[in-house]
């Protein structure tokens, strides 16, 4: 073994790996550098995702040209001078460290003039190396360009995500610098397209509104108190708008967003019992506490923070949002400041608009429960067959067809509450768990339609607007073609809102619900799923089954029962969900008369 000290450019890259895992790393840091420079005004500018362009353009105290060559050292910074100084820290940088981290692994070009200096600089740097110092006009202010990131390291470049994937990590980070600053603008470019334009705003509140949606702000409950300790303030949604898509929590502790699985756990315990198992309430939080109590140097890329009193602070915010949720009465409000977002019509309302009649109840004139249904042993085996017509057609909807009297194995249904359907059958009962039922169906239909190349059939909706923020768009579209062979059809509406025009046969096409399945879609689709041919397919066909299964409208009519049976039978497999549950249980006559 003989030891070695590593040349400087090689330990550069291996330090810059700890700051910069991907593009959205360097957004990050340049932005905190420009706030800390004191702009008020912050402009990213990226191309392909980051690959080929990441700028970031401010309008803050800049830097002489001496400043701007030296800040690409390492170590070197103007935050921090003493060993006490890292013990109250208020910027957002302290270790000089990424702009060197940044340089040894990229192209970098930084443009930059002081309000004092006649003329700018434009400094040049790549792999570490400073390769150029020229004069030039230049407005004040900093402007950093960072060209083909990890180009000499062609290891991390080969792990970068696709480019949605890398986009909505650097929308994500964007939006933890600009929502806590509502004096500040700031605008996202992506290839030329503005993906976010954020002006500055009144209040944190108009902030988090333009960075979270209105449908979010409407619904926020202020928090705030202050201890010795920590104090709390921010908005936490009210229990009955949390979703199942985590994305829209934000702590902040004396300005800096920060990541805590513990205090997360503080706000889950306030909402305990008020909302639905597996739903996460959107929260901006700020906490503000002594910076001697903090340690914020616990992280390379510095989201993790250490409080001295984590118990206490756990207590207090626990207490906090408790209490605020608690003030606060949950029922059935009308909010009359709400805004009504007016509906959205896609290219197909033009062809529904005249053919919309008001339902018609369902009643069945013929029902007889002794009549007999037709075993469905000859399918036709379009699965589509037990789902409603498409909207347009009410009058079809719940239109009784005529049932073939033949005597059979299976008698027409008995359906309790929507959610069971009872049979005779075989000498004894049958009943039919119509959750089950459907996820086998949707299950079927999605593998065939996923395996074979079709698209699965669709019930047609009046159009649903639902806002899912810039970064989730992102997943959204990388998904597209996937969705659209199940049989969603979802098109984008402006930078950070869809519309869902249509939903898989058998879905529920009312609006809360087609809302909380976007939600759940998008949960779905950020769940990594094995990339192997047909592991993928399988998997999502599992997981978009039991969504829509879940979400399903109650058996509305005797139809629709027997309409949902003969898909059911039409299955490969009709006895087991395809997670192995059973979807029929029997009762012969010997258990029927152990009952008395
Ligand atoms: N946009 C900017 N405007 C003015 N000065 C800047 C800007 N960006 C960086 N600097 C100067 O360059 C120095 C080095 O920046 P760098 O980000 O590498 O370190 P830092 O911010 O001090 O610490 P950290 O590594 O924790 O971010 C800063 O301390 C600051 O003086
Ligand atoms: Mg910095």
């Amino acid at each position: 073994m003989h030891i070695r000290v590593l040349p400087a450019n090689i330990a550069n890259m291996i330090a810059a790996g700890e700051v910069v895992q991907r593009p959205a790393s360097v957004v990050k840091e340049l932005m905190e550098n420009a706030l800390d420079a004191g702009a008020d005004n912050i402009s990213l500018v990226v191309k392909d995702a980051g690959r080929t362009l990441i700028q970031v353009i401010d309008n803050g105290c800049g830097m002489s040209r001496e400043e701007a060559e030296i800040c690409f050292e390492r170590h070197a910074t103007s935050k921090i001078a003493t060993a006490e100084d890292l013990g109250h820290i208020l910027t957002f940088g302290f270790r000089g460290e990424a702009l060197a981290s940044i340089a040894a692994v990229a192209e970098v070009t930084l443009k930059t003039r002081r309000a004092e200096d006649q003329l700018g600089t434009v400094v040049e740097f790549a792999g570490s190396q400073h390769l150029s110092t020229t004069e030039a006009s230049a407005p004040v202010g900093c402007n950093f360009a960072v060209r083909n990131l990890f180009y000499n390291v062609p290891a991390r470049r080969k792990f970068l995500k696709s480019d949605n994937v890398e986009l909505k990590h650097i929308i994500e980070e964007f939006e933890r610098v600009a929502v806590a600053k509502p004096d500040v603008a700031f605008s996202l470019t992506h290839n030329d397209k503005d993906i976010l334009v954020l002006k500055k705003a009144k209040s944190l509140k108009f902030r988090i509104q333009d960075v979270l949606g209105a449908h979010v702000a409407d619904r926020l409950v202020d928090i705030a108190t202050k201890t010795s300790v920590v104090s709390v303030s921010g908005f936490v949604c009210r229990p009955d708008q949390s979703r199942k898509t985590p994305g829209n929590q934000f702590f902040f502790v004396n300005g800096r967003f920060f990541k805590s699985a513990y205090l997360h756990k503080a706000v889950m315990k306030a909402y305990e019992d008020m909302i639905a198992e597996g739903a996460i309430p959107s929260y901006v939080i700020f906490l503000e506490a002594d910076p001697s109590t903090v340690d914020v140097n616990i992280h390379p890329a510095k989201t993790e923070i250490k409080f001295q009193d984590e118990g206490v602070v756990f207590q207090v915010l626990y207490a906090c949002v408790k209490e605020a949720l608690g003030k606060n009465s949950f029922g059935a409000e009308i909010d009359f400041e709400q805004s009504v977002p007016l509906p959205v019509f896609g290219s197909k309302y033009e062809s529904l608009r005249d053919d919309v009649f008001a339902p018609q109840a369902p009643i069945d004139h013929e029902y007889n429960p002794f009549d007999v249904l037709t075993p469905p042993v000859h399918h036709d085996n379009s699965y589509g067959s037990y789902n409603h017509e498409p909207k347009q057609d009410y009058s079809k909807l719940f239109e009784e067809e005529p049932i073939q009297q033949q005597p059979g194995r299976i008698t027409k249904a008995l359906v309790i509450s929507g959610k069971y359907i009872v049979s005779q059958a075989q000498g004894g009962l049958i009943v039919t768990s119509v959750r089950r039922a459907r996820e086998r169906v949707l299950y079927e239909r999605f593998v065939k339609a996923l395996s074979a190349g079709g698209h699965a059939s669709q019930t047609a909706l009046f159009p649903v607007q639902v806002r899912v923020g810039a970064d989730n768009m992102q997943v959204l579209l990388e998904h597209a073609e996937l969705l659209k062979t199940c049989g969603f059809d979802i098109d984008s509406l402006g930078p950070d809102t869809v519309v869902v025009n249509g939903v898989p046969d058998g879905y529920s096409c009312d609006a809360a619900k087609v809302e909380a399945m976007v939600s759940d879609i998008l949960l779905i689709l950020s769940d990594g799923v094995s990339s192997l041919p047909g592991v993928m397919e399988a998997a999502m066909a599992e997981r978009f089954a039991k969504l829509g299964a879940a979400e399903g409208d109650l058996l509305r009519s005797d139809y629709e029962a027997g309409k949902l049976l003969e898909a059911l039978f039409a299955c490969e497999n009709a006895e087991f969900t395809p997670s192995g549950k059973i979807i029929i249980a029997r009762m012969d006559e010997d258990q029927l008369e152990k009952l008395f």
